[in-house]
């Protein structure tokens, strides 16, 4: 861990007026690095904080042809106990949002198993792919109304490495809607953990809504309190927030 946690930066705050505007900047971003590196590696979120941005690299990649063949991908987390299939696996997400529309190849997906037997196995080979490659180039991250980054809910050790979390009830509760009901939202999702999402070149994090309020003034404003796991990005040199007028009313006017 250690190397990572000694010094804290600030990070760069896009301010946008809405969602569209978000979606504009992310992809703005994302596709100027795949035109000058071809080869980039992008670590991917899902949830609805990335859709509109994935239909922005849909749209410019058809439109303007940019090429994602020899980009490789790595996703940040998955459900425990659904498999690939499901439609809210989100192996499934991705195929439907971005991977089924562009040209990158499957071969290049990651996504962690979570309906694998051996799932300590499928953690520790995740987390030395994602350090194999040195880090993503760059890392897409949502944040949860509680300030969870991938699935590592309030409280996880800033050290954590790719593991298998439980959910946090505000997790599953917020995450219901897209599930027919409570009950089949999963408890437990292999995540990237908090150093392996530190070990991106670079990260932009989306927020939209009043309801990520919490979670931005934990990062932007308050004291610094480890036990909410947004607060790691203070220790990344290169971390932009691209976040909506509400997202940010409790921290920046
Ligand atoms: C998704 C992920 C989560 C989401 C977060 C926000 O891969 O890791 O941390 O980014 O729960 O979800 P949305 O964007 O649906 O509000």
């Amino acid at each position: 861990m250690e190397e990572f946690y000694l010094q804290t930066y600030k990070p760069t705050v896009i301010k946008v007026d809405d969602y569209e505007q978000m979606s504009a900047e992310a992809a703005k971003i994302i596709i100027n690095l795949v035109k000058k590196k071809p080869s980039a590696s992008l670590g991917l979120a899902t949830g609805s904080s990335p859709v509109g941005t994935y239909e922005r690299l849909i749209r410019d990649h058809e439109q303007n042809g940019t090429k994602y063949a020899t980009v490789t991908t790595y996703n940040l987390d998955e459900y425990v106990g659904i498999s690939p299939s499901h439609h809210q696996s989100y192996a499934f997400f991705m195929k439907e949002h971005l991977f089924d529309k562009i040209d990158i190849l499957a071969k290049n997906t990651h996504i962690p198993s979570g309906s694998s037997l051996d799932l300590e196995k499928v953690c520790e080979e995740y987390e030395a792919k994602i350090k194999g490659i040195g880090g993503v180039d760059l890392q897409v991250l949502g944040v949860g109304t509680n300030g969870h980054i991938g699935f590592n809910e309030p409280g996880i050790s800033f050290s954590s490495k790719v593991h298998v979390a439980e959910l946090a009830q505000e997790t599953r509760d917020s995450n219901a809607r897209f599930f027919n009901s409570h009950e089949e939202v999963p408890k437990q999702a292999v995540t990237m953990g908090i150093s392996t999402i530190l070990l991106s070149k670079k990260i932009v994090l989306l927020a939209s809504g009043k309801a990520k309020s919490y979670a931005l003034k934990a990062l932007l404003k308050d004291e610094l309190n480890e036990e909410i796991p947004i607060n790691a990005l203070r220790y990344h040199r290169d971390v932009t927030i691209i976040a909506d007028k509400e997202a940010l009313s409790l921290s920046i006017n």
